[in-house]
């Protein structure tokens, strides 16, 4: 039986990773550790905390004690580190938390493998470390050897953490490996991110903000299909490597908000051209081809199927985000986009 630690595991990705394991591997038993921010949700998890190969532990990834403790009581075979603060605006209001957390809290884990051993540690980083594309420039993409190249306080506290991972590798030894993906959607995610907000002020009627022109392209991939690339890493990925995982699917924003209005029976009168994202980057484009050469990952959901389940996920599961977006949410939105 492997024991793998899931950081982060009560967010987006990290909840539908889980899922995936438990469903995939019967000799695996995972430990969510999780803060439980703004962002992670128990009721995500509800149907898997009592599954006899799960166990869910509030914890913040920067306590180092409670870290160690965890570590000394249920010695891990693998750690794969999904938890962080991951919105853009929210790093450019507040960029401190995010060092906090993405970096440092990533050096704490780091500290845990090296002193307690490890079979591997996971990074999920972001694309968003090789900053971006032009607009004009199709041919362009990133690859594992762009360089890293920031734009927000987000990805450059990311990068941080890729380069301390990088180098508990060279200096210690320690069994690491990263994977780098473009943007992800599907049942889960937060309702701060672009596609669950389009659904859910579509479905309540109201304004879509869309930043600027809404011209910037994103390379969206169905967040089950990066859950599968991150088990192939685990299980078949080189010690030491870096993947990129995106599926060459790039999308304008306004295309998806046009998408989401008609597939919802919305006008696209609700569109409402706001205020540009400071620093905003222009395009992301993951050139994949490492990670199916080496280890024959491509994904399987086309966008136009995933959105439409995303979409209709969003309708079954109401009481889910409504949930979310009748606390503390307001306040946020309030602030981001009162007088935006
Ligand atoms: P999310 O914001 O939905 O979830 C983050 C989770 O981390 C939450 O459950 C939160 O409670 C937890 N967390 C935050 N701070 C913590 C701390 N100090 N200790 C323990 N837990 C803490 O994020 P997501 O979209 O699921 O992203 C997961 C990871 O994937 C992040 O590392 C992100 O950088 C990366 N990533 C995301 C995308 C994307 O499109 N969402 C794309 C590429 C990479
Ligand atoms: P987001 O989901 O925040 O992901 P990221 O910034 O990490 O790519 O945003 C995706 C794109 O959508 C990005 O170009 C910003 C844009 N966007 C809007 O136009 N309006 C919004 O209300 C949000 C949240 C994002």
């Amino acid at each position: 039986m492997n024991t793998i630690i899931v950081t982060g595991g009560a967010g987006f990705i990290g909840s539908n990773f889980i899922f995936y394991m438990l469903e995939q591997h019967e000799d695996c038993r995972i430990i969510c550790v999780d803060k439980l921010t703004y962002a992670g949700n128990l009721s995500t998890l509800s149907h898997v905390m009592n599954h006899p190969r799960f166990r869910f532990i509030k914890l913040d990834i920067c306590d180092r004690k409670g870290i160690y403790e965890l570590f000394s009581e249920e010695k891990p075979d693998i750690v794969v580190n999904f938890a962080a603060e991951s919105h853009v605006d929210r790093s450019i209001e507040n960029p401190e938390v995010f060092l906090q957390t993405n970096t440092l809290g990533t050096s704490v884990l780091m500290d845990a493998c090296y002193k307690y051993g490890i079979g591997r540690y996971h990074q999920v980083s972001t694309d968003e470390v090789y900053g971006d594309l032009p607009l004009d420039r199709p041919d362009l993409f990133f690859t594992e050897e762009t360089p890293i190249h920031t734009s927000s306080p987000y990805s450059a506290s990311k990068a941080s953490a890729d380069l301390l991972v990088l180098s508990y590798f060279r200096t210690y030894g320690l069994p690491i490996t990263i994977s780098r993906c473009s943007n992800n959607y599907g049942p889960y995610h937060f309702p701060e991110k672009l596609i669950p907000l389009m659904i859910i002020n579509a479905l309540n009627d109201k304004p879509l903000p869309v930043y600027g022109k809404g011209l910037n392209v994103r390379d969206w991939l169905y967040v089950e299909d990066h859950c599968r690339a991150i088990d192939m890493v685990l299980r078949k990925g080189r010690v030491g490597e870096i993947y990129n995982i995106g599926g060459h699917n790039e999308m304008k924003n306004i295309d998806i908000v046009k998408i989401i209005c008609k597939t919802l029976g919305k006008s696209e009168e609700l569109i409402t051209y706001v205020a540009d994202r400071k620093g905003h980057d222009l395009r992301y484009a993951i050139d994949p081809t490492k990670i199916y050469n080496e280890l024959g990952w491509l994904p399987e959901t086309k966008f136009e199927n995933g959105i439409q389940k995303t979409i209709q996920w969003y309708l079954d599961n109401q009481e889910w985000w409504q949930t979310i977006i009748s606390g503390e949410y307001q306040n946020y939105y309030e602030k981001m986009y009162g007088n935006r």
